[in-house]
């Protein structure tokens, strides 16, 4: 047995995002957003499932932070909708809707748990996409004044945010593969998507300094790790090309204030280009708090010419995987967070999601998700690895706490360690659930 002991300082979490959450999509003022319209629109997501009731956090917030209370968290990472206070997309804010996130902080406080907002976990307000969404620069400013927005009416209790959620899937993921709202298969239109993301996290964290400066605030990109399949160059170079896109894109020009060259150099060979105007990388390099990292998966890969824009070609070694598919890869976990400290010295990480997929069902009262709790464990003795290495990690935040709305994958794909019965609401605590309490409690566990 060896005993794997974290920092006191530690902070442990738990995550979720409203559109996976809360449903009363038609309630209370809310005004629909890109993933109404895409998932109502059928064939895109498995079983024609969408968020319209998703889990009933609505509803049901008070009793969600009971079980926050009992794993004994000292963090929640929630997102707030958009389109539920601001249904106009900018302009005047939805009392209703302001008043569900103010009694959830409220209530967030009363226990003793500190909350943590993102801004955009890509419930883009419909009547922004009518006019070209992220791909028109005008939303860029409808976000500031949203993020302005929420930082006075939250900013004197809230001290920790977080502006976008993932940006290469809501840019890449939603306009380049199409799996995403809202669903575009265009280059060109996933390029300005993400550089228009970058600025809107950039002009937030200019708001943030003047609206709240004693705060915090940071983005969650998420991360990846491809391993060569072989010492090959050219395996090398199709490895890192495909990391490139996955990481440097969106944190070269945060961390760097540019683009990385190699991939505008492919992008260009396939009449990509990112439209700067001045000052924009300035804007975008604002120095920030915290980065958050958001890792579930990697795998090996090899070049394969012509597959694709990046000639790079996973292979299927003998992974265990979740129920999703991903490989379980937790070394991959060590080494993209000492990579990113190489790359961008020591910035103070939040780990902002980890988590794995698993579909265990309720039997006589009990879900015995033994591979999740697995999964678990090996994924923190990883990130014990990387604290022990030196790399700033200040907390951890798993996904999800409950069971919810997997955007394309509707509820077919259960990531909570709560099992959320989508016909009647109810919740049942998982065995990965009592795990994770007696972690968060001793701050410690064995392998
Ligand atoms: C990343 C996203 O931020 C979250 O919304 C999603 O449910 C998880 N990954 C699992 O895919």
């Amino acid at each position: 047995m060896t005993t794997i002991e974290f920092p006191q300082n530690l902070k442990w979490g738990a995550a979720t995002a409203a559109y996976q959450i809360e449903g009363a999509a038609n309630k209370d003022g809310r005004a629909p957003s890109i993933w109404d319209t895409f998932s109502h629109t059928p064939g895109n997501v498995k079983n024609g499932d969408n968020g319209d009731d998703a889990c009933d956090s609505y509803h049901r917030y008070q009793e969600d932070v009971q079980y926050l209370k009992e794993l004994g968290v000292d963090v929640y990472r929630f997102s707030i909708s958009w389109p539920r206070v601001m249904p106009g997309a900018t302009g005047d804010l939805n009392p209703e809707g302001v008043s569900y996130y103010r009694n959830l902080i409220q209530e967030l406080v009363d226990n003793g748990i500190e909350p943590i907002i993102t801004l955009y976990h890509w419930d883009l307000p419909q009547s922004l996409q009518d006019h070209g969404g992220w791909e028109n620069r005008r939303t860029v400013d409808a976000f500031q004044e949203y993020a302005s927005a929420m930082f006075r009416e939250f900013g004197d209790v809230v001290k920790k945010w977080i502006t976008i959620n993932e940006p290469w899937c809501a840019s890449f993921l939603s306009n380049y593969l199409g799996v995403h709202a809202p669903g575009k298969q265009d280059l060109q239109a996933a390029i300005d998507v993400a550089h228009h993301l970058l600025l809107a996290h950039g002009k937030s964290v200019q708001a943030f300094r003047d609206i709240v400066p004693d705060g915090e605030i940071g983005y969650a990109p998420n991360v990846d790790w491809l391993e060569p399949y072989s010492q090959d160059q050219e395996d090398k170079d199709a490895c890192e090309r495909e990391m490139q896109w996955k990481v440097q894109w969106f944190m070269d020009p945060v961390f760097k204030g540019e683009y990385p060259q190699l991939l505008q150099d492919i992008f260009a060979k396939h009449n990509g280009h990112v439209k700067l105007e001045e000052g924009d990388m300035d804007i975008i390099s604002q120095p920030i708090d915290f980065m958050g990292i958001n890792y579930y998966s990697g795998h090996v890969a090899r070049h394969k010419k012509g597959n694709g824009m990046f000639e790079v070609e996973p292979i299927w070694v003998d992974y265990d995987k979740t129920d999703i598919g991903w490989p379980v890869y937790a070394d991959g976990f060590y080494n993209v967070l000492t990579h990113l400290q190489q790359l961008y010295g020591d910035i103070p990480i939040y780990i902002t999601e980890n988590g794995a997929c698993y579909n265990h069902e309720v039997k006589d009262g009990i879900v015995n998700d033994q591979e999740r709790i697995d999964y678990l464990k090996q994924h923190l003795t990883a990130l014990h690895r990387a604290i022990k290495s030196g790399v700033p990690i200040k907390g951890y935040i798993l996904w999800s706490l409950l069971d919810n709305f997997e955007w394309a994958e509707g509820y077919s794909k259960r990531f909570g360690i709560i099992h959320v019965n989508y016909r009647t609401f109810e919740r049942t605590k998982k065995e990965s659930f009592y795990w994770y309490k007696q972690t968060v409690h001793n701050n410690w566990f064995e392998i």
